[in-house]
């Protein structure tokens, strides 16, 4: 009984904290490709290519399910994915859609055409290549109208982050959220549309002000995950050990976890 979660580096961890928690019978196994991330400064084939290599080591550790805990994959890689590469009896899932759906308050599945929302001004931070892709942007046409995003490219948060540079990351989250103010002064939702920017959630309210809801993904992918789960038992695979694989050296990789989750984690070579 084990799932996979693949991110280019560490920010998959706030998602695998999530599920970890939300299913704590099930085993998982984690994939972070520090060696070459940041992905969101990469092209769309070099993006596929990372990640199909990561998928499949995660599918060696017997799991069949494996969940892109990272916006940048799944904006530029996951369709592609699906259309030609995975297998009928493996399963890759993206992390956009519950978040969409939690904005546009509908429940999982619900396909009738896009309505009118509460909420009308929206910020998305995310790296430039999720930008670029503007995937949140088509996401949120299918279910909702009327809704304004301002979208701003973060570049070089993800890099801090991997290099365990916590006082730049935060200068460079209130500057990217200064930036974004200037176009859009007055937004009602924020989202942290990369999965290493919960890591600096606190910095990012701050900088937005308390009035900003905040939307990350971690709990809203752990309860699609649960759903998806008591739906497709079948996709629960044979693994059964946890465990936290890195592409970059393990010892600095499980420093730099441990420091932005504030609890001990041990990474192996993958
Ligand atoms: N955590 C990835 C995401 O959600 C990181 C991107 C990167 O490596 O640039 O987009």
């Amino acid at each position: 009984m084990a799932v996979g979660v693949f991110d280019s580096g560490l920010g998959g961890l706030t998602v695998h904290r999530a599920v970890s928690k939300r299913l704590p019978e099930v085993a998982f196994c984690y994939y972070g490709d520090n060696a070459h991330a940041p992905y969101g400064v990469r092209d769309a084939e070099d993006i596929f290519n990372l990640t199909c290599r990561g998928v499949e080591r995660l599918w060696d550790e017997g799991c069949d399910l494996v969940i892109l805990a990272c916006n940048t994959a799944s904006a530029a890689a996951l369709k592609r994915m699906q259309e030609r590469w995975i297998p009928k009896d493996k399963r890759v899932l993206g992390v956009f859609v519950p978040l969409i759906e939690a904005l546009t308050e509908r429940q999982w599945g619900d396909n009738s055409p896009p309505r009118e929302v509460a909420v009308k001004h929206v910020a998305l931070f995310a790296t430039p290549a999720t930008v670029a892709s503007r995937a949140f942007q088509r996401e949120l046409a299918y279910r909702a109208i009327g809704v304004d995003v301002e979208a701003q490219p973060c570049g070089g948060v993800v890099d801090a982050i991997e290099a365990g540079d916590e006082i730049l990351a935060e200068a460079l989250v209130k500057s990217h959220v200064e930036a974004l103010k200037r176009r859009m002064p007055h937004p009602e939702a924020a989202i942290l549309g990369c999965t290493h920017y919960p890591l600096m959630q606190d910095t990012f309210q701050q900088a937005l002000g308390a009035e900003v809801k905040v939307y990350s993904q971690a709990n809203l992918v752990a309860e699609s995950l649960a759903d998806y789960l008591a739906r497709r038992p079948e996709f629960l695979g044979s693994g059964t050990v946890s465990k936290y694989l890195t592409t970059g050296d393990p010892a600095s990789v499980s420093v730099h976890a441990t420091q932005f989750l504030r609890q001990p984690i041990r990474f192996e070579a993958a």
